[in-house]
């Protein structure tokens, strides 16, 4: 029997098999889950079927709810009704999984009676990292099957367990290789015949463990202070230990929809969804170029974290440095790359004996470019020592390789001028530690073709890197705004907040790092180089705030050089530097700056405010496509905390009104700083909000 539905059933004998058919993930939206109410109600009725399989079409068993459905008003059967009229059925039913069994689609899982997986299945309740808990019997059922310090440990982690380990917690019951369909058949009939043990999880006893949850709760507490679910994840769990199943089973539903609730988790469902979105670029339908060899000019730490990626992600790459010794440094710090990766586990040993034995090239003659697909540029920040190494490469690069800049600022339209081939330039901007960020800005100049474009696009995914489009201007998106609220944070610290309060304020609104800590760790002489590159054009009624340059001036510059505005004793905690309050006193007389106290909440407002009206100015210029683009770009290269979506999806949360309010009362005393962008009184008058603009 076929119904037009997305969930099929197909008789064969007695056994029953229940297919999902929901592409591209089969996440359980309302047609599912009607459909799978439906098989079960059937199937319930039918005594000659003795046995059941739920197994999914395509790539996947469920991947989970339908994300797209949250927010709005759920329509019955719910999963959770669902779980249970599947564990309640007076026969046996198997799930067989294959691809990713994850969230509802695992919750599935575990109210049926067994559980088999293909190879290479991961299992995972990863609704921690959505904001939420799972709600459909997940974390009562789960520490029922696998005991409460590991149940603990895939709900609050959200980690996709493999297949094996899924068999030695027992959560799962075998593994079986095959078609979905075939396993699902032959693991039915086993059930049948008694072949496959059969249980429901609702009747095993969970054995208490307080010392696992209190461990939990106080580490969570000490590592994920913002967060809001994963304590709630942890109360869940904890009912399942304390009470019957189902009470458990209404408080797991009573967390759940207190998690629902929460701003974190339209947030952090908007940056799943930003994740994605950021490929939807007019490019997506041109043809990639091939990507077979990467090279890679400079071996300096951006060079060498790109040529390390690269490597990571399987790419033979040649690096070219000017002389031997640069050369040498390059390589050993590729090495190095490559060593941590091994140890944090992203690379086995033996592909890393591979890279370093065949994959990585060192020459300090760039002829040796010639069979290079793509080539990254990645020396300073020199507007004419590029220009010298894209004439060279234009003679050297094979036709149809694409030549791309890691520039983080300049002209790349200036630098594609040079070669006779300004459709092969593109800018490539990675951040730093190129191997581990995760952001990767592929900056389009005027006359790049659409399959240069999707070639960046396609690069980043083979990296695993999230490409944002960014449009030609100083800074693109990200550096262009960093450039922007960067400012705000030296305003406020010289009218009287300190650096320390500053950084503190908005570390405690979720950012991984305050603005004065991150310019200690990137190098103070790069904000410094770029002030003075501006300084020609620098409007004559802007603020100048020369702390920073007074620091540089001593040659402090930050981490590397073990001061800039914290000092960093060899061991023990940076600190505050005593004589940066010694300049920041000077700078405040000499600009007759009486200094006043900040609220943190203020600090948080001018520094985001700032971020949002630059932002929306990137937006009007077609800088970013979307205010979504802005979204990824700072969730995966800023560390701007992902449970508030990104700084255009906080905007919408602040409200057009407020943001126009804030920056009229701010400009009373800096009407060149706070200007209310064109954009978002456009927005105002339309009474539109910014997530319109996506
Ligand atoms: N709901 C709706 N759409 C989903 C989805 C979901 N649960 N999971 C993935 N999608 C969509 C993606 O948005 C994407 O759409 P697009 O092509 O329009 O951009 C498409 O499916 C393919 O997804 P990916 O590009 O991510 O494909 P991958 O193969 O790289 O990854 C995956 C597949 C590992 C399943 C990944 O998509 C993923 O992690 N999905 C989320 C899984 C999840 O969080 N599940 C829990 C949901 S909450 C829940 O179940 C609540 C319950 O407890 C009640």
């Amino acid at each position: 029997m076929t119904y037009s539905s997305p969930v099929h059933i197909e008789i064969v004998d007695a056994i029953a098999l229940i297919a999902i058919d929901n592409p591209p993930v089969n996440a359980t939206s309302h047609a599912v889950r009607q459909g799978l109410f439906d098989a079960i109600e059937k199937i319930t009725a039918q005594s000659e079927i003795k046995a059941v399989a739920i197994y999914g079409m395509g790539r996947t068993f469920i991947a989970g709810a339908d994300i797209r459905e949250f927010g709005k008003p759920l329509l019955p059967p719910s999963l959770p009704d669902i779980c249970l009229s599947i564990e309640n059925l007076n026969k046996p039913v198997v799930a067989v999984l294959h691809g990713t069994a994850l969230g509802g689609g695992l919750e599935v899982a575990l109210s049926a009676h067994a559980r088999v997986a293909l190879p290479g299945t991961k299992l995972g309740l990863p609704e921690v990292n959505l904001g939420i808990l799972p709600g459909a019997g997940g974390t009562q059922r789960t520490p029922r099957l696998i005991g409460i310090p590991a149940a603990l440990d895939m709900v609050t982690t959200g980690r996709h367990v493999p297949a094996e380990e899924a068999l030695e917690l027992g959560l799962i019951d075998r593994i079986q290789g095959g078609d979905p369909r075939d396993v699902a058949l032959s693991m039915a009939t086993a059930a049948l015949k008694g072949d496959l043990p059969t249980r429901s999880t609702a009747n095993l006893t969970v054995v208490p463990n307080d010392a696992a949850i209190k461990d939990t709760a106080e580490t969570l507490k000490a590592k994920k202070p913002h967060l809001f679910s994963p304590h709630k994840c942890v109360e869940a769990i904890a009912a399942a230990s304390t009470l019957p199943f189902a009470d458990g089973l209404k408080r797991e539903r009573e967390l759940f929809l207190e998690c629902m609730e929460s701003p974190q988790r339209t947030g952090l469902m908007h940056a799943f969804f930003a994740e994605r979105a950021v490929a939807d670029i007019p490019e997506k339908t041109a043809q990639a170029r091939p990507i077979e060899a990467l090279g890679v000019i400079g071996g300096g730490q951006m060079g060498s974290g790109i040529a390390t990626a690269a490597l990571i992600a399987g790419l033979p790459v040649t690096l070219v440095e000017r002389d031997t010794a640069s050369l040498e440094k390059g390589k050993a710090s590729i090495e190095k790359n490559l060593a941590a990766a091994v140890k944090r586990g992203k690379l086995s040993p033996e592909k890393h004996d591979e890279i370093l034995g065949h994959a990585l090239t060192c020459t300090t003659n760039r002829q040796n470019l010639s069979e290079s697909d793509l080539i990254i540029e990645a020396v300073f920040e020199d507007m004419e020592v590029k220009k010298e190494i894209f004439r060279a490469l234009d003679g050297i690069a094979k036709d149809g390789a694409v030549l791309a800049t890691n520039t983080s600022y300049l002209d790349i339209n200036e630098i594609a001028a040079v070669t006779k081939r300004p459709a092969d330039v593109i800018g490539l901007h990675f951040f730093s530690p190129a191997h581990v960020m995760r952001l990767l800005e592929v900056v389009v100049p005027d006359k790049t073709a659409p399959q240069v474009v999707a070639t960046g696009f396609a690069l980043a995914k083979k990296m695993r890197k999230i490409a944002v489009r960014a449009g030609v201007c100083d800074g693109f998106i990200g550096n262009r705004i960093l450039s922007h609220y960067k400012k705000v944070a030296d305003y406020l610290v010289l009218d009287g907040a300190t650096p320390q309060q500053v950084d503190q304020a908005l570390v405690e609104f979720g950012l991984a790092m305050g603005p004065f800590a991150v310019s200690d760790l990137a190098g103070l002489e790069i904000g410094w180089a770029t002030r003075k590159r501006q300084a020609a054009t620098r409007p004559s009624e802007e603020r100048y705030v020369a702390i920073a340059d007074r620091i540089c001036e001593r040659e402090w510059y930050g981490r590397k050089t073990g001061q800039g505005f914290y000092v960093y004793p060899e061991s023990g905690k940076p600190y505050a530097n005593p004589e940066v309050d010694v300049i920041i006193q000077e700078e405040r007389q000499k600009a007759g700056v009486t200094p006043r106290e900040f609220s943190n909440d203020e600090i948080v407002a001018r520094f985001t405010t700032a971020m949002i009206s630059e932002a929306l100015r990137v937006l009007e210029e077609g800088i970013a496509l979307r205010p979504i683009d802005i979204d990824a770009t700072f969730l995966f290269g800023y560390g701007f905390p992902r449970f508030r979506g990104g700084p255009m999806h906080y905007a919408n949360t602040v409200g057009v009104p407020n943001l126009i309010q804030s920056i009229e009362t701010w400009s009373i005393e800096d009407a060149h700083f706070w200007k209310v962008p064109d954009l978002l009184s456009q927005l105002n008058k339309d009474s539109a909000d910014i997530a319109s603009l996506n």
